[in-house]
């Protein structure tokens, strides 16, 4: 080391601390994702009779609902549509022979709260999936969001609202029993930079540090809190259809990301989402300007090609 020269031992430093950041992040990304899964396996039944599900009648939600009914779970289904709830809790039944019961709530309106707590009350609640969410119909400048004041207070109600109160109301038995788990879907948008969804972003943002806080809070309690950040998955909000590694179909996505319940309580939830997340942020680390000019003008072509089949249409 002495036959260095201040510069080399620079450069030797930086090397060190590269080599030790990648080993460590690729350790993490094999505990989360191939470890974790297998050790920390939670037994979603043990927590409680039923599972509670928002947003549950398509994509992501619908996901969860099933794959927790194939757990042993019986499955509330908190949902809008009366005619989706019905289809989605008689094909649960019949896929895995488990109890349903339904519960039909627009999380954009007020006041809906107090019937949900009462229709639920008699039930031994395991498990929250607090998933329900808006987001824009296409990405768009703030000021120029379509039906302004009705869009941002329908996703302020369903993204942040909603998931304080579900939280609210279910919480408080699963303390008394000293056991549960809450699940929360946040975006991958609140943690990258997302420029054109501004308010959708904000409040996953606020999911993200409910979460943050409420495992603080609660996990000595023996409640599992996680929050899940997932990237684009095919579904009718982000209006993809076809699935490819980057865009995975809600059933590939809820398998890996309920598998890292009890291993991680923040997770982008999928192997190639982590991937993703990482490169757009060390971009944004390292070459900030860019990484922003990059988002921003991605985001403009889609609001460019929106708006034109809208006139279209
Ligand atoms: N898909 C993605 O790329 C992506 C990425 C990041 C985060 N997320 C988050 O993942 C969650 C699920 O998204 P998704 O893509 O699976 O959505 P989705 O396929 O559009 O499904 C949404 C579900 O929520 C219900 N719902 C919608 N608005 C509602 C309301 N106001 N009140 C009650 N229920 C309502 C829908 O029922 P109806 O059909 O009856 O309306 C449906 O069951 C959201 O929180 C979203 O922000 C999604």
């Amino acid at each position: 080391m002495a036959n260095y020269g201040a510069l080399e031992k620079l450069g030797l430093a930086f090397l060190i601390a590269v080599v030790f950041y990648i080993v460590k992040s690729i350790v993490n990304l094999v505990y989360t994702y191939i470890i974790g899964p297998v050790v920390n396996k939670v037994d979603f039944k043990s927590k409680g009779k039923w599972a509670l599900v928002t947003g549950s009648t398509d994509g992501i939600g619908k996901e969860y609902a099933r794959e927790l009914a194939a757990r042993g779970c019986d499955i509330i289904l908190v949902s809008r549509s009366i005619d989706k709830l019905k289809a989605t809790a008689s094909e649960i039944e019949n896929d895995y022979k488990v109890n349903t019961k339904i519960v039909q709530a627009d999380f954009s309106e007020e006041g809906i709260y107090e019937r949900i707590a009462k229709e639920v009350a008699d039930h031994e609640i395991g498990t929250l999936v607090n998933n329900v969410g808006i987001s824009y119909s296409y990405p768009e400048y703030f000021t120029d969001i379509p039906d302004w004041e009705n869009a941002i207070s329908s996703m302020i109600k369903a993204n942040m609202v909603s998931v304080t109160r579900m939280t609210g109301i279910v919480l408080p038995d699963m303390v008394k029993r000293g056991k549960g788990v809450v699940i929360n879907i946040g975006s991958g948008s609140s943690i990258i930079p997302s420029p054109l969804l501004t308010v959708y972003a904000a409040s996953k943002a606020y999911v993200d540090k409910f979460s943050e806080g409420l495992d603080m809070e609660y996990s000595k309690k023996g409640i599992i809190v996680q929050c899940v950040l997932p990237g684009f998955v095919c579904s009718n909000m982000s209006g993809i259809r076809r699935a490819t590694l980057m865009a995975p179909t809600a059933k590939t996505f809820v398998k890996s990301a309920i598998g890292l319940v009890g291993t991680t309580s923040k997770t982008v939830g999928y192997f190639p989402h982590a991937v993703f997340v990482n490169v757009i942020n060390s971009i944004h680390g390292t070459f900030g300007r860019f990484a922003v000019w990059l988002v921003t003008r991605s985001m403009e072509t889609t609001r460019r090609k929106a708006l034109k089949k809208y006139k279209v249409k």
